[in-house]
């Protein structure tokens, strides 16, 4: 029985705003929908908030990367996150972004109360500074040598190859991953905030026995190893809030991030008037609030954001809860093989409720990874969806329709598996609250297969062959429907668009509710398909565009040219009017003894020559460079070199080695003419 209406408000974590979603994200929206779904069929007060997380150094650097502000780029991506979502029919009740007034006043607030109350601390500390982009740089943007085995280009927090981690200054030979400039060690004062002060609640919290198992066996390890103070501020330049009263300081991403649950909120409370924010976050609120997130980040959200909503005096979350990853086919989503799926390339191919139900019937309240093997998507959801519910409605619906006028019977009997389908409801509705989904999905099936093994047994399509029958048979149909609908009302959370051409097919809303009674003497419409079975042709489609997607973005030189090597920063005309670029004819080019690298070349402006030595021997034989035309820096100051001086330089592309081009102006261009 359904109690009293609960408060309840619900959260996804936020997704960045730097890249598309895919299916892995999707197993986290999908749960919690669900979840939202059947608390609102159960008639609770329930509100579903989600945004973009909008800030940080990712999102600056693709901005610069794509060559737009990253205004721009944040509301592009939200409008394609949307769209993916709502098409997923993950239906939030407010999807907002961090970049937000009303983010931006709640961090400020957060902020100030934690530093009003003596947690915020500051102290100087040392990192790697990119001279070249005049930033500091985060752990994942420097690039060297393991300090531990050697191995190359491994990033600055851990290693790929023998797993080892260490801080970034730790690396052998750094290089910045934004500009390849070597990165020098500079101090700057952060901002930290005190997280070993909020010990006493957070070991509390773990122990009150409602968090799952495996997030509070994390939290004691991490009790274990000694809480530390957390380091929310950077240094300008930086995408996101500037801290109050510290100017070129910003908050670190992740200390905006978790406040973008209360800001989506309170924008959603201003505008719809559908609830009270104050009730919802105010210190003693007797509403509940929920996070649903990822198993990787949950040291954000159970020790950070509950200490900083403490320490703000906000309420805390009610419960935490994190899922596990996605596998394809048992292994890591990849690109190469295609199984990496853009949310955008399945709904191209394949309608999300097959999707939400296979996630739903292996779902658990636990943490573990689930497989979304392809072969067994496309049978279970063809059995148990199309072969096992939708049959049972294609089985009677016909005969209701040709003979009974489209009317359900008025008497049903007192079948005894109409009451076993009813009282179901409590256990299943149990499973649901719990987040056991897929002990409910099987308790449904479990009920599908009874449904299908009665009209079997009773043949309606054999009784109708004698008119004298005729009663019996609309009986058996009638009984088929109703507990086709009742399924189809435990059903509803997974997959709400086949519900919804169900209920046209019923002529009625389902809600959780409408389990205790049955439909009687009610006029259906005629049946339609409701649901194609899975083709494998169209899975394989979907691997293949993926596939094609893949190879397209890597084969883009010029995006993968720019991550490697983005934009420098912007210089005025003024600038680039300094440098005295020339149309030049190579008279003569020749090896330099004694030089790995470089070529000699003697370059006619027309009315002088130049000599200038370049570091192009790897990739030009000297002698199929004479009679070209090429541009030169005129006006660069002449420097001695070991082979004699060098009166200029010429332009080439490329990373080096046999990855040189010198440029080639078009026919027509003569010697000293200017580039510019
Ligand atoms: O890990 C992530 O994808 C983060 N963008 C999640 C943020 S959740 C919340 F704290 F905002
Ligand atoms: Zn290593």
């Amino acid at each position: 029985m359904t109690t009293a209406t609960r408060k309840i408000l619900v959260t996804n974590a936020l997704p960045y705003a730097n890249g598309p979603i895919h299916i892995g994200h999707m197993l986290g929206y999908i749960q919690a929908d669900i979840w939202v779904r059947f608390q609102k069929m159960r008639g609770h007060e329930c509100h579903y908030m989600c945004a973009d997380d909008a800030h940080g150094t990712p999102i600056m650097l693709k901005a610069q990367q794509l060559g737009i502000a990253p205004e721009q780029m944040i509301e592009e991506m939200n409008r394609a996150h949307q769209a993916d979502f709502g098409d997923f029919h993950v239906a939030f009740d407010h999807y907002y972004s961090t970049h937000s007034p009303e983010n931006r006043e709640l961090a400020e607030l957060i902020y100030t109360r934690l530093r009003d109350a003596g947690h915020i601390k500051t102290k100087t500390i040392k990192q790697l500074f990119d001279p070249q982009k005049e930033m500091f740089l985060p752990d994942r943007f420097v690039k060297g040598e393991c300090p531990k085995c050697g191995a190359a280009d491994q990033y600055g927090d851990n290693c790929d190859v023998c797993g080892a981690t260490y801080a970034p200054t730790e690396l052998k030979n750094p290089t910045s991953a934004v500009s390849g400039a070597t990165p020098e060690l500079r101090e700057s004062e952060h901002y930290f905030f005190d997280l070993p002060a909020f010990e006493d609640m957070l070991k509390a919290w773990t122990r009150s026995g409602s968090l799952q198992e495996e997030m509070a066996n994390k939290l004691n390890e991490w009790f274990e190893a000694g809480l530390q103070r957390w380091d929310i501020s950077r240094d300008a330049p930086y995408f996101g809030f500037e801290i109050p009263d510290a100017p070129g300081k910003y908050f670190y991403v992740w200390l905006d991030a978790p406040i973008g649950y209360m800001s989506s909120f309170k924008h959603y409370c201003a505008t719809t008037g559908n609830a009270d924010f104050d009730s919802y976050w105010k210190a003693d609120s007797d509403a509940e609030v929920y996070h649903f997130i990822g198993k990787d980040i949950i040291y954000f959200h159970s020790l950070f954001w509950p200490a900083m909503l403490k320490g703000a005096n906000f309420r805390q979350p009610t419960n935490v809860w994190a899922h596990g990853f996605i596998t394809v086919n048992g292994t890591k989503m990849s690109k190469s093989k295609g199984t990496f799926i853009m949310a955008r390339t399945y709904l191209d191919h394949l309608d999300p409720d097959y999707l939400r139900y296979y996630f739903a019937a292996k779902l658990t309240s636990r943490i573990d990874d689930l497989d979304l093997n392809l072969t067994d998507f496309a049978q279970r959801v063809n059995s148990d969806l199309v072969g096992k519910v939708v049959n049972i409605a294609s089985r009677c619906a016909g005969f209701i329709q040709k003979k009974f006028d489209g009317k359900l019977a008025n008497d049903l009997g007192e079948h005894p598996l109409l009451a076993e389908f009813q009282q179901a409801g409590e256990t299943i509705a149990d499973a649901y609250e719990k987040r056991e989904f897929s002990r409910a999905m099987r308790d449904i099936m479990a009920l599908a297969d009874k449904a299908n093994f009665y009209i079997a047994e009773a043949e309606p399509w054999q009784l109708i062959k004698d008119p004298a029958n005729s009663a019996q048979v609309h009986q058996i149909c009638s009984i088929g429907i109703n507990l086709f609908r009742l399924l189809m009302i435990y059903l509803k959370p997974a997959v709400p668009a086949l519900t919804e051409r169900v209920e046209a097919f019923l002529n009625e809303e389902l809600s959780w509710n409408s389990h205790q009674h049955l439909l009687t003497d009610h006029a259906i419409e005629p049946f339609k398909a409701l649901l194609q079975r899975i083709e494998m042709e169209k899975v394989e489609q979907m691997i293949d565009d993926s596939k094609a997607a893949n190879a397209e973005a890597t084969a883009k030189p010029d995006n993968g040219e720019l991550k490697k090597d983005p934009i420098s920063a912007e210089i005025s005309y003024e600038d680039f009017a300094k440098v005295d670029l020339r149309i030049v004819r190579i008279a003569n080019a020749e090896h330099v003894e004694g030089a790995d690298k470089l070529l000699k070349l003697t370059l006619d402006l027309g009315s002088e020559t130049r000599q200038v030595f370049a570091g192009i021997k790897s990739a030009y034989d000297p002698a199929k460079l004479i009679g070209q035309h090429t541009v030169m820096v005129a006006n660069l100051a002449p420097r001695k070199m070991r082979f004699g001086m060098s009166e200029g330089m010429v332009l080439a592309a490329g990373p080096g080695g046999a990855d040189l081009y010198i440029l080639n102006p078009h026919d027509g261009a003569k010697p000293g003419m200017r580039v510019k």
